[in-house]
């Protein structure tokens, strides 16, 4: 209980804010997809191309429902953690849900350089975040909030979450 996930697309800056999140809080963090692959004994790109991306929303799944049972944790969760709708439910029964968000450019720029992501392994990443982004929106807007780290610092938006917890927490 009172766990924070930030959710919200690949490259927008969960991973790194959720640490210095919990850094500053004093919480533990989890980061689901370093969590998946511990499990699992291989890195998602193998575990997608394995099982495909069904196999892998199934890990995802079970995983966020462990990671749920911990309390005051930060939890950054992979980019499609809200396409099933059992996960959204359990993320709002057991924390916050925060968005983080950034424009395409942006998040064209902090992915290229990596391979680690299957969904953006492709020839045309800039379509595919695109197309991606515009089915996703919706699913995304069930946050409780959401944050543009576009133009933002690390610790400007780890500010902006914790004013936003500290108003909202009974
Ligand atoms: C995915 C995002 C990735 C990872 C997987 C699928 C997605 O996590 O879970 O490659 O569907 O958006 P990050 O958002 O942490 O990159």
């Amino acid at each position: 209980m009172n766990n924070i996930y930030l959710i919200g697309f690949m490259g927008t800056g969960k991973s790194v804010v959720g640490q210095e999140l919990a850094r500053q809080q004093k919480s533990k963090f989890i980061d689901l997809d370093v969590l998946i692959e511990k499990k699992e004994g291989r890195p998602i790109v193998d575990i997608f191309a394995e099982k495909g991306e069904p196999g892998f929303r199934k890990i995802e799944s079970c995983t966020l429902k462990e990671v749920s049972a911990h309390s005051n944790t930060v939890v950054s969760c992979g980019g499609g953690i809200v396409l099933n709708e059992a996960n959204i439910d359990i993320m709002r029964e057991t924390g916050f849900m925060i968005c983080l968000t950034a424009a395409v450019d942006v998040i064209l720029e902090r992915t290229r350089v990596y391979a680690h992501r299957p969904l953006l392994n492709v020839p045309s990443p800039k379509e595919t975040i695109e197309s991606l982004l515009k089915v996703r929106a919706p699913f995304y807007a069930r946050a409780d909030m959401t944050v543009d780290t576009s133009q933002k610092s690390i610790k400007e938006v780890v500010e902006a979450v914790r004013l936003f917890i500290a108003k909202n927490s009974g």
